[in-house]
């Protein structure tokens, strides 16, 4: 019998960082390569001290009252909490923490990358020369729209949201942004605050970078696409319910945008069959924070809220620091 605490780590992370929690805990790891389900998450969450958790699994009172008054801490492996009831965390007294600023640049990134995809018609081509399909170069082949010069408008202007207005510069962009708490001075950032209507309506590029909460739960819908320009692309590297994707589907094929580049889904791992059905819908399997450097990161920063909660301190990233009484 090992005197170490117990942690379930959800799912197998990279090897460093499951050394690093080897060391100091009694690891159980589900080692599948999909979700745990959620009868084994909580048959194996029974008794734990600890747990590291995935935006796969809900952590709420049926988990908290399965794992038991015992479990110290849940460290989730995201930036995003929207899997984590933290009130329910909190009226337990149990620490809840997440992987902020690790993962910033790398997520705007992948929104820049998916804005390019989109705007060039990038996976479309790559699609068409697999396809075998002749060709030959043509004057009005795969026509995109220009990304220079024109105007990105940042739907939540939190870290990520600033992350991907910075990278505007490099293109020339004027930037507009949208937030829930109102204009702003950004430091090294030249952006003008706009109402969200306001945004929708100006912005060549609209990328989607708010919290899911239920005030932002299908805040994209067929009203806000149809006041988009038709020339519009929508990036979506935040979370899925923020966009009704059925809304987005139809809009997409009528030509109410002109394209878009997701990330993340509204039913997850799910994508609406309508949406897969677009061509000018570039679609990619939640990549957010998906480099080599950033997971590995992400997984250090959780071992570092776990560690801190068993040697006494409060954890760096702390979602409730209500419960923090040490
Ligand atoms: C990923 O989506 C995250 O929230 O870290």
């Amino acid at each position: 019998m090992s005197d170490s605490p117990s942690l379930v780590v959800t799912r197998e992370l990279v090897p460093t960082v499951m050394e690093a929690l080897r060391a100091r805990f009694e690891v159980d790891v589900f080692d599948g390569d999909r979700a745990i389900s959620r009868e084994d998450l909580l048959k194996r969450i029974q008794g734990a001290d600890a747990a590291l958790t995935l935006l796969t699994e809900k952590v709420d009172a049926e988990f908290f009252d399965a794992a038991g008054p015992q479990l110290r801490i849940v460290a989730n492996h995201a930036v995003g909490f929207d899997n984590v009831d933290v009130p329910e965390a909190t009226r337990r007294g149990v620490p809840v923490s997440n992987t902020p600023e690790v993962l910033t640049e790398t997520t705007a990134d992948l929104a820049w990358a998916l804005l390019l995809a989109a705007a060039r018609r990038i996976a479309e081509g790559d699609r068409f020369l697999r396809s075998r399909t002749p060709w030959i170069w043509g004057p009005q082949m795969m026509m995109g729209v220009d990304i220079h010069g024109k105007t990105l408008g940042v739907v939540g202007f939190g870290r990520i949201g600033q992350a991907v207005a910075r990278r505007a510069s490099g293109f020339g962009m004027k930037v507009i942004y949208s937030s829930s708490s109102g204009p702003r001075k950004v430091g090294g950032i030249d952006a003008e605050h706009r109402e969200f209507e306001d945004l929708l309506r100006e912005a060549d590029f609209v990328s989607v970078n708010v919290a899911l909460n239920d005030s932002t739960r299908h805040l994209f819908g067929e009203e806000q696409f149809r006041a988009m320009k038709p020339t519009a692309v929508l990036v979506n590297t935040a979370r899925g319910p923020v966009v009704d994707e059925a809304a987005l589907a139809r809009a997409l094929k009528a030509g109410e945008i002109f394209a878009a580049g997701i990330d993340v889904f509204e039913k997850e791992p799910e994508v609406h069959p309508e949406l897969l059905e677009c061509e000018n819908a570039v679609i990619i399997p939640h990549l957010g924070s998906a480099t080599i450097d950033t997971r590995e990161a992400m997984g250090m920063l959780a071992a570092e809220n776990l560690f801190a909660v068993f040697e006494g301190r409060r954890p760096p990233t702390l979602i409730n620091p209500e419960v923090w009484k040490g």
